[in-house]
């Protein structure tokens, strides 16, 4: 696991772009294309911003980009809260990429587990595997303030899912059910990103890298890459209640 401490808000985003494209340049490189997963969130449009800006729009070899969604909420794709929206306003609409190259979740699908269920079969008949879980080269995650991250919150069932690639969790801190990957997926990626800029984090930032993992539910410390990378992502903000033996061991830019 890396650390990486961005100075300001400018320099973590495009440290998170740098590190998308070596991602996807990468596997293009080794296998001749790149699988993607996006998660949602305010963490996440700066991102989708900047990759969508002339510079960074213009080295990404988007014919060679597959696009999936880490989690969805259960709305239609033009609803303001759905998480494939944001993408699609902030950058999808902005570069030349193919519409049978993103993969949304079926938000607008009821009920939620059908939704699931779908993207499931859609991961299985993509990566041409049944049984063998799939491979992300590159998955984008945020973190909550309560540490979940996905759409997997505390003590959800869906972070004991072993079998499907995707579930429908009823979320209770919103009285609706999410679409989200589980964490056999999210735990079989090349390269995990969990970028947690602003003070709102710092509490739970401090929680993920103090408190004994057996001793919380915090989904977030569940990401655990078995042989892929896991990158955080801090600023100074979400970093500051780190103590200086975890700074001082953090990678700054
Ligand atoms: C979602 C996201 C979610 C997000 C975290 C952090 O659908 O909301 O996928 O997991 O990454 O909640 O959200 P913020 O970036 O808005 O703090």
């Amino acid at each position: 696991m890396r650390i990486l401490l961005g100075q300001n808000l400018p320099a973590f985003y495009e440290k998170a772009a740098q590190l998308f494209l070596e991602s996807v340049a990468q596997a293009v490189r080794e296998r001749g294309q790149a699988v993607v997963a996006l998660s949602g969130g305010s963490s996440a449009k700066p991102f989708f911003s900047l990759l969508a800006g002339a510079y960074t729009r213009d080295r990404i070899p988007w014919s060679s980009l597959y696009i999936f969604w880490v989690d969805e909420r259960c709305v239609p794709p033009n609803h303001p809260d759905s998480n494939y929206g944001a993408a699609k306003d902030l950058l999808l609409s902005k570069v030349p990429i193919a519409p049978s190259h993103v993969f949304r979740m079926a938000g607008e699908m009821e009920p939620a587990s059908a939704a699931a269920k779908a993207y499931d079969q859609g991961l299985r008949a993509f990566f041409k595997l049944s049984k063998t879980i799939p491979t992300f080269d590159f998955i984008i995650l945020g973190m909550g303030e309560d540490g979940h991250t996905a759409s997997l919150f505390p003590k959800s069932e869906a972070l004991l899912e072993k079998d499907h690639w995707a579930a429908a969790p009823y979320v209770d801190k919103f009285s609706a059910h999410r679409i989200t990957l589980t964490l056999p997926v999210i735990n079989n990626a090349r390269r995990v990103l969990m970028m947690c800029p602003g003070a709102s984090k710092s509490d739970s930032v401090k929680l993920i890298f103090q408190a004994d993992p057996a001793s919380t539910n915090t989904p977030a410390q569940m990401v655990k890459p078995i042989t892929g990378e896991l990158i955080w992502m801090l600023d100074q903000e979400s970093a500051s209640k780190l103590p200086p033996d975890i700074r001082y061991k953090a990678e700054h830019f």
